[in-house]
């Protein structure tokens, strides 16, 4: 298959939902990464997404829609849910509810669980497509299974040139991290991946969150948060305080280490919005220097310092 980069203008947009509806692959600029798009409704559409990623058949899929009308033909909307959404929708949240009774959706997007992830991206490119889709989109990040998110039409091509229909390019993309997946299936609210709304945003509006990520022991309630994730080939140093020549320096604020062979500043001004925006597109260059290891500088753990140190820590987990 030759994979087509369309503009993401009125024609592209519309060329690509013809094509999700005949069950086709699209990637498509959301405003955290790019998806890989099929639509939810077809199973071979959705076999050929987990194909396409090579991803294990056991890692459910998030399904992207244009409004919480649509969210609620196959997923159940409590008043908890319905609140987040009025607040975070259109926007990088990502709310796992129980699936409703009878709803079409393949089963393999839900990994035969009887929940469903689901969320509104705030993209407008996105927002276009799910509109002329008038369905229910399936799309994990445009990337091979493990591998590093992509933020460009770039490295959407570096990945899966081939193996998909289209690629919609709309330019870099805004946050530069994967929605928070928030689990709201049973009583405890759980965040299950942080991501590009904060804690302190939800918790703002919710009231308190369940600590951390499932612990040791209890089961895995994101199937897809194996450790390792997110990876470049280089190993990672977290925390560095000091560098050797033959590292490359992912740095962050006015004072990046000195003595790296080569350097990148996720945030030059010490901002974490623009230390997310920048962080794979830099994991991925520093990753192609030829160093023997890439340190990083620390970062607060506040705000979105909290999904930028969870990505960290699995891209640096051999
Ligand atoms: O920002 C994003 O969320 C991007 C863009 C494209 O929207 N998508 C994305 O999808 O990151 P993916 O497939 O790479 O990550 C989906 C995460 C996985 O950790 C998966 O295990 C979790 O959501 N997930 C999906 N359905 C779930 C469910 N029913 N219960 C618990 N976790 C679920
Ligand atoms: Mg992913």
């Amino acid at each position: 298959m030759t994979t087509r980069r369309l503009r993401a203008d009125s024609r592209g947009i519309a060329e690509a939902a013809v094509a999700l509806r005949a069950g086709r692959l699209v990637a498509f600029p959301t405003e955290t990464v790019y998806g890989l798009g099929g639509l939810a409704t077809n199973p071979l559409a959705i076999a050929q997404v987990f194909a396409a990623k090579g991803r294990p058949s056991h890692n459910p899929l998030i399904l992207h829609v244009a409004a919480v009308s649509q969210a609620a033909s196959f997923a159940v909307l409590d008043a908890r849910a319905r609140q987040l959404a009025a607040a975070f929708w259109p926007g990088p949240l990502t709310l796992v509810l129980p699936l409703a009774e009878g709803a079409d959706i393949a089963p393999a997007a839900t990994a035969g669980l009887d929940t469903v992830a689901v969320r509104v991206p705030r993209h407008p490119v996105a927002r276009a497509l799910l509109e002329a889709v008038a369905g229910p989109v399936a799309a994990p990040s445009a990337n091979r299974s493990g591998q590093v998110s992509p933020t460009t039409a770039d490295h959407v091509l570096a990945d899966l040139d081939g193996l998909i229909d289209i690629v919609l390019d709309a330019g870099p993309v805004e946050v530069g991290i994967e929605s928070t997946v928030l689990d709201l299936s049973g009583p405890a609210m759980r965040i299950l991946r942080p991501g590009g709304v904060t804690r302190e945003a939800i918790e703002a509006v919710i009231g308190r969150l369940a600590d951390g990520e499932a612990g040791a022991g209890e089961p895995l309630r994101s199937p897809g948060l194996l450790d390792r994730h997110y990876a470049p080939r280089t190993p990672l140093r977290l925390d560095a305080v000091a560098v050797a020549a033959d590292e490359a320096l992912l740095a962050f604020g006015p004072a990046p280490l000195p003595g790296a062979a080569v350097t990148l500043n996720l945030s030059p001004s010490g901002d974490l919005a623009e230390a997310a925006h920048n962080l794979y597109a830099m994991l991925r260059a520093l990753d192609d220097v030829g160093a023997r290891r890439i340190a990083v500088m620390a970062l607060p753990r506040t705000g979105l310092g909290e999904a930028l140190a969870d990505r960290l820590r699995r891209a640096a987990t051999p």
